[in-house]
């Protein structure tokens, strides 16, 4: 049975991936910082780290460890550092010094684009810690074996301390909250359940390199939250429409534009990703279906 070893199970992705990958003929071992895991510890840590793989020996791991708040990224760079490059670092030195057959899937993010979409892999363009981070933590998983998928997600969460932009959008749709919402950031996600299927499928495959993984006819952040709305008929009159040079919030620059182009990916996997306007369809329906 395949052992695989998944690093930062307990966040927004791993709380859906954990359960979806448990179905299937696999071993699965889970890691956190400070949730309820198999093991619980810094992964910037270099001697736990290799403490935790010696006795797991996974042939898979899949590593969502990161530091997803741009904001703190932004205001602690050393943390950034950490959490998003070290722990990768960590990793692919044990892979490369052990001589073991270990295949790392990546996580990495849509963040590393900028400027006019849809983006293609190679088309790099850094604009905060937190994007500059994450690429640093994609050199270092290229180092070995590896599949890095560049994406982003929205759905329901698994977990009470994550909420995802549709989760916020439905808090504040369903609540009466006054929210702003972005109307020139632009891009491209897939659905939590569709990226937990297509992780499955990259398990089996183990594709070598960088993927964009994400959809088609990408929209900026606002026309999204105003569609996903619509589709679960939930007043709209409590959302505004602003520009991010108006949200005084965000304190860190945001790409304005993070589509991407995932023909790569469609490829090599021999799949078509749909598009955002299907996707909100779906993931609207699993909030009806939870509500
Ligand atoms: N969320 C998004 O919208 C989004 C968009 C694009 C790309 N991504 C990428 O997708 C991946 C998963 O994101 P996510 O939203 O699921 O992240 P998340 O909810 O913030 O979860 C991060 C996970 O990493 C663990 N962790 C954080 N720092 C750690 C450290 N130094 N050592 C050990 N464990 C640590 C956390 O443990 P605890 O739970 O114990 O704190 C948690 O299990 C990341 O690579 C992220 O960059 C996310």
């Amino acid at each position: 049975m395949k052992k695989i070893l998944i690093t930062g199970a307990t966040g927004l992705l791993g709380s859906s991936l954990v359960p979806h990958l448990k179905k299937y003929d696999y071993k699965i071992t889970t890691h956190s910082l400070s949730k309820q895991a198999d093991f619980m510890f810094d992964l910037s840590d270099k001697s736990k780290t290799f403490e935790m793989l010696n006795k797991n020996q996974p042939n898979i791991i899949i590593n969502l460890v990161s530091q997803t708040s741009v904001e703190l990224c932004e205001e602690q760079v050393h943390l950034a550092y950490l959490s998003n490059t070290r722990s990768v670092e960590n990793i692919t030195d044990w892979i490369g010094s052990s001589g073991a057959n270990c295949h790392l899937i990546h996580i990495s993010t849509d963040h590393v684009y900028d400027g006019l979409g849809e983006h293609k892999e190679d088309d790099i363009t850094i604009t905060n810690n937190y994007a500059f981070s994450k690429y640093a933590g994609e050199l270092a998983a290229a180092r070995v074996s590896s599949t890095i998928l560049r994406t982003n997600f929205v759905g329901r969460s698994q977990v009470s301390h994550r909420e995802s932009l549709t989760d916020w959008v439905y808090k504040a749709t369903t609540s009466g909250h006054f929210v702003k919402v972005l109307s020139d950031v632009f891009f491209s996600p897939l659905s939590i359940t569709l990226l937990v299927n297509m992780i499955e499928l990259v398990l089996q495959k183990k594709p070598i390199g960088i993927y964009n993984l994400g959809s088609h006819n990408g929209m900026s952040k606002a026309d999204f939250d105003f569609a996903f709305a619509e589709s679960l008929n939930l007043p709209t009159n409590t959302m505004t429409r602003i520009e991010t040079n108006q949200a005084k919030f965000l304190k860190a620059y945001r790409p304005k534009d993070m589509r991407m182009d995932s023909s790569k990916f469609e490829n090599e996997m021999n799949i078509k990703l749909p598009s955002l306007k299907d996707l909100i369809e779906q993931i609207a329906q699993e909030y009806n279906e939870a509500s």
